[in-house]
Formats: C-alpha cells, structure tokens, sequence
C-alpha cells in the first residue's frame, strides 16, 4: 500500500510503527489523530495469523482487534476523520456459507470454529463503520478481502498463513535436502487467494470512487485446493521431495471463495495470477531471508 502510495505521489503520509503507536491504547490512539487529523485512514492494523495461531491465542486475537479498531475508528470520528477504510476478513462469513459468498450471507449463520475470536472482531468492525455512518454520516467504509500473500509478508512456520508458511517450509526443505514436507490437512480443502498488489489496488480504487455502499468483497473468484497450490509452490521452489498431507490436522471450512461481482461491476478487477504471484512471493523471501518476518 505504502509504495503504491508513494508511487503515485501521495508523499504526505503518516506510517507509525506499532511501537511508535500501539492502537490499542485509546488515548494515545486519540490524541495521535486528534493532533495529524488525516484527509484519509486506511486501518490494516490487526492481529493477524493462520489457523494454528487463531485456535491457540483466541483472546489475544479478540482482544487486540477490538481494541484497535474501536480506538481507530472512534479516534477518527473525534478527529472529524472524513473518510476511513477498514479491513475486513473472509473470516466472518458463516461456517457453512453457500459458494461463492456473497456480501448478503454476513451474519446470516455462525462463525467457523477455528478462527471464531478473529471473525467475532472483524464483524464488530464492519458494524462500527456502519452504525458512525448512520449516526454520524460518515463515510466510512470496509473492505473482505480473501486469503492475502505478497512480498513482506510474516513468514513465521508456526504463525503465519498458508501461503507464507509454505513458502518458507518448503524453502527451508530444499536447503537441507529433506526427503518429504508435511502439511496439515487432507489438501482438498478449496481457498482463495489474492496478491497484495491487487488489493492495495483495490483499496485506492474505493477510496478515489464514489462508493459509499460497503462491505464489498476483493478476491479473484477463483479457487484452488491446497494441494495444487502446494504444487504450485514446490514447482516455484523447485523442491524435488514428496509432499505428504496429514488430514488429523484441522483445516477449517471446505471451501472459502468469495463472490467478487459487486466489486467487479464496479470496474474492479485482480491483475495477478497465483503463479505470478507466487513467484514474486518466493523470490522477494529468498532475496530478503535474513530481514523477512519469520
Ligand atoms: N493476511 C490475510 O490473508 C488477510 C486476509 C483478509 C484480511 N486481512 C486483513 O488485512 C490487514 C493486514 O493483514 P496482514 O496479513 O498484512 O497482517 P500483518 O502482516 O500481520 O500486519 C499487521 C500490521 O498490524 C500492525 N499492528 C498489529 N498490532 C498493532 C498495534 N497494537 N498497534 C499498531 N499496529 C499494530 C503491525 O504493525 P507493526 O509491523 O509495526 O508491528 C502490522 O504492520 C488486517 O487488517 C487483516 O485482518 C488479511
């Protein structure tokens, strides 16, 4: 987002770390946009992780969302913030949500187990945003956003996403000539999964529009089964070894895959294929291994 953002001349940016700023202090969090009164916040912050994360740190997940986000969004209100983008999650679509989903199944059954604390927080966000615009006549507005992966992402083996983790297990089974890489799960559960590019682009194709009618989707449409796109990876890595699927493990709604049609009708559209994306994936992680988040 950032160097997208900086590419297209936006240099007036304000960037604080979480160290800087940690939002889940309210009243640091106030003052922060109180005193900088930002034309435009785009709130990513979160606590953010796999399945293994979410089902082991439920309350921190829970607890640190909710409090970045009602402390950002409120903070915004204070600050007469005109225009906020909140992102969403996949994640708060029903366990048993019907293929693909649209924004209209929100809150329509409950939360998939695994990451039920995560989505709980998410959708209070979505209904925040929703409820400052009714009473405030803000126009704050949120995005869903499917699986994410890119260059930069936390390559973490135990904490971070599918696609990351994969990555660096995989690259990591190649240097050391491993016979066999294990991954949870039977390897036909169906994802969806968009480059971050594509959303940054996403995200200032919303902002720079006149839509104010959200939650939208931002995803490709498309779906793979873990398994191919494990293949996928190897084939980008080059990893010559088996790859074993260990379905005890749990691995979460059989499939996830968004209906991006009311963002597509809106002239939107995702550039990068998952191979494409992949490669510039795997290539920033080899490039970057001693600096990468892991
Ligand atoms: N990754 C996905 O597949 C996915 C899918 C759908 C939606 N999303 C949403 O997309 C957004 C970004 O996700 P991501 O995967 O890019 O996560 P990420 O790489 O873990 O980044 C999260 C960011 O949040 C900041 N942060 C966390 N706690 C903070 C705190 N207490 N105060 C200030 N900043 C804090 C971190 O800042 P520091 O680096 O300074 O610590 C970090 O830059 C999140 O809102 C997430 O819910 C992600």
């Amino acid at each position: 987002m950032i160097k997208k953002l900086k590419e297209l001349g936006y240099h007036n940016l304000l960037l604080p770390s979480s160290r800087e700023l940690d939002l889940t202090q309210q009243t640091k969090t106030h003052e922060f946009l109180i005193s900088h009164k930002p034309d435009v916040v785009i709130l990513a912050a979160a606590r953010v992780g796999g399945i293994k994360a979410n089902m082991t740190y439920p309350a921190d997940f829970f607890y640190q969302n909710i409090l970045i986000q009602t402390n950002v969004i409120h903070g915004c209100y204070l600050a007469g913030v005109p225009k906020l983008l909140f992102l969403g999650s996949s994640c708060m679509y029903p366990r048993e949500c019907p293929q693909p989903m649209k924004e209209e199944y929100l809150f329509t059954a409950p939360f998939e187990k695994t990451n039920e604390a995560y989505a709980l927080a998410k959708a209070a966000g979505v209904k925040q945003c929703e409820f400052y615009n009714h009473q405030f006549n803000t126009r704050y507005l949120c995005l869903i956003p499917t699986n994410l992966y890119g260059p930069a992402d936390n390559f973490h083996l135990e904490h971070a996403h599918v696609i990351p983790a994969l990555i660096h297990k995989m690259h990591l089974a190649k240097i050391q000539n491993l016979p066999h890489l294990e991954i949870w799960g039977s390897g036909n559960t169906r994802r969806e999964f968009l480059f971050v590019e594509d959303l940054s682009e996403a995200i200032l194709h919303v902002l720079t529009s006149n839509i104010t009618r959200t939650p939208l989707n931002v995803g490709t449409g498309t779906d793979v089964t873990i398994r191919e796109l494990a293949q996928t990876i190897r084939e980008v890595a080059r990893y010559p070894g088996a790859l074993i699927f260990d379905s005890s493990r749990p691995e979460g709604p059989p499939q996830k895959l968004l209906d991006v049609s009311n963002l597509s009708s809106l002239q939107w559209r995702a550039r990068y294929s998952l191979q494409k994306g992949i490669e510039a994936t795997y290539h920033w992680f080899v490039n970057n291994f001693d600096n990468a988040r892991k």
